[in-house]
């Protein structure tokens, strides 16, 4: 698999329904919205209102949610009654991440697990079998518009190098500073679905998702 998963954080919210129409004219199969608590991140954004409202927009577009928050075991449960595809938790932000994991699963969710830029990925080696997709933060997480952080490309390779000597499947997804200039590159080093906020958005997002997905085609 190869998609770009739109990011909402950059859409114009006065016309968010319009957009995600616009975008899945254009074949957009994932969409990813990022759910901030203020206290996680430094950002306060979307949360379980949010999510429902993008699910009704385009129920057959497949939701990943990204939780930025704390104490994210104490809100599984109302974003799994939204419809996402997948569930994202960050490694930082858990105490009992298998316990997590298992937690989004049993509700009939796929179970992502987030790093952020410096968090190693040793602290997913006993998880990756279990797991159904793993994020990898390319920039620290709480604003949309900043800059690739460019030694995450060797963990992309490195996550993906474990996944083959595993003979595992979870999905390989990037979040952050993704570029025209940087998603074949990103997607060479592994990375199944990645996350786009402003390269879609500023601007017209059916064009510009249009020629992310056209240069991911080119060197799938
Ligand atoms: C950052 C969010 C990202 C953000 C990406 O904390 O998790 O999903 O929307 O935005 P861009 O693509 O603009 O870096
Ligand atoms: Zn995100």
């Amino acid at each position: 698999m190869k998609v770009i998963s739109p990011s909402i954080l950059s859409a114009d919210f006065t016309r968010l329904g319009e957009q995600l129409e616009l975008l899945l004219s254009e074949g957009m199969e994932y969409v990813h919205v990022d759910v901030m608590d203020g206290h996680f991140v430094p950002n306060i954004t979307i949360g379980p209102l949010v999510c429902d409202a993008v699910k009704r927009a385009v129920p057959t577009v497949k939701m990943d949610v990204h939780l930025m928050i704390e104490k994210p075991g104490e809100y599984i449960d109302v974003f799994a009654e939204t419809g996402p595809e997948i569930i994202y938790v960050h490694v930082e932000a858990a105490h009992h991440l298998d316990r997590l994991v298992s937690q989004i699963q049993q509700k009939g969710i796929r179970a992502g697990v987030v790093l952020n830029p410096a968090s190693p990925l040793s602290l997913l080696e006993h998880l990756l079998p279990v797991v159904d997709a793993v994020l990898v933060m390319s920039v620290n997480p709480g604003f949309g518009g900043q800059s690739f952080i460019p030694y995450c490309l060797d963990k992309i390779r490195r996550l993906d190098e474990l996944r083959k000597a595993g003979k595992l499947s979870f999905v390989i997804a990037v979040d952050g500073g993704l570029t025209l200039e940087n998603v074949s590159e990103i997607s060479a080093a592994g990375a199944n679905l990645m996350v786009a906020g402003s390269a879609v958005f500023h601007g017209n997002p059916g064009t510009n998702f249009r020629k992310l997905t056209e240069i991911l085609n080119r060197t799938r």
